[in-house]
């Protein structure tokens, strides 16, 4: 919803007016247009239809050639495109998601990962799980605006169980891995794994990484550096 609103010039009622067009075959060129069907397609007046052909127009998202009986209306690229980024909406909506592109930058945290990381009770599960063995520790990132957003898709992925255990003293959460590559410019690292604990109450605009080596070295990453995390479906 967040890049349809960005770019999106006109209203939801002109796009549903692109829309009838467009099932009228005016994206692949012109076509003849009366404003009184179409009003009669929208169930408003002829007032209306007209109004909202005009503010596709104004928009650049048509082209008019009005004549004695009707008008021939074309649909312009962009006019394509405010389409497209609805069918993307949809595909959304109606589709799995079988990737799930994630970005932001790179933070330093508490010092936290490395000890956790390292506990026998989650390392044992790493290598089996997972298939290696973690750097101790876990590579920070803070996530944009429109990725903190997104990532609540990542509930719906397939992620790999890591159970909670105890020791002693005390019980350690579970937590889920998303196996995922890591990109910066033009180097990208995998495997790696986004883990999330399930419980814990964690800072929905921040991610962590674990991977087999130390994804600072392997990507050359600084403080602010972006990163993309592109989750997988397995
Ligand atoms: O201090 P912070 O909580 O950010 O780090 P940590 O979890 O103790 O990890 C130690 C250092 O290794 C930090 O600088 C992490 O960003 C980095 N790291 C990495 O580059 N790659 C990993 N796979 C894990 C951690």
């Amino acid at each position: 919803m967040s890049h349809a609103t960005r770019t999106r010039e006109v209203g939801f009622d002109e796009l549903a007016v692109l829309k009838l067009l467009a099932l009228d075959g005016a994206r692949r060129g012109e076509t003849k247009v009366s404003c009184g069907d179409l009003a009669d397609h929208l169930d408003a007046s002829n007032q209306t239809a007209s109004r909202r052909l005009q503010a596709l127009e104004d928009a650049g998202l048509v082209e008019r050639d009005l004549v004695s009986d009707g008008q021939w209306v074309a649909i312009t690229d962009p006019g394509s495109r405010a389409l497209e980024r609805e069918y993307e909406d949809y595909r959304r909506i109606f589709e799995d998601p079988d990737e799930l592109a994630l970005s932001g930058s790179v933070t330093s945290g508490m010092g936290e990962g490395r000890h956790y990381i390292s506990l026998p009770g989650y390392n044992r599960q790493f290598r089996e799980e997972l298939g290696y063995e973690p750097y101790p520790g876990t590579l920070n990132v803070d996530l944009d605006a429109e990725s903190q957003r997104a990532r609540s898709a990542l509930e719906a992925m397939t992620g790999v169980a890591i159970e909670e255990w105890e020791d002693e003293e005390r019980t350690y959460g579970s937590a889920t891995c998303y196996p995922c590559t890591v990109a910066s410019d033009d180097t990208e690292f995998s495997p790696a794994h986004v883990i999330v604990p399930d419980r814990t109450h964690h800072d929905e605009s921040q991610m962590e990484l674990i991977a087999p080596e130390k994804l600072r070295d392997e990507l050359g990453l600084l403080d602010d550096d972006e990163v993309t995390i592109r989750v997988e479906e397995r």
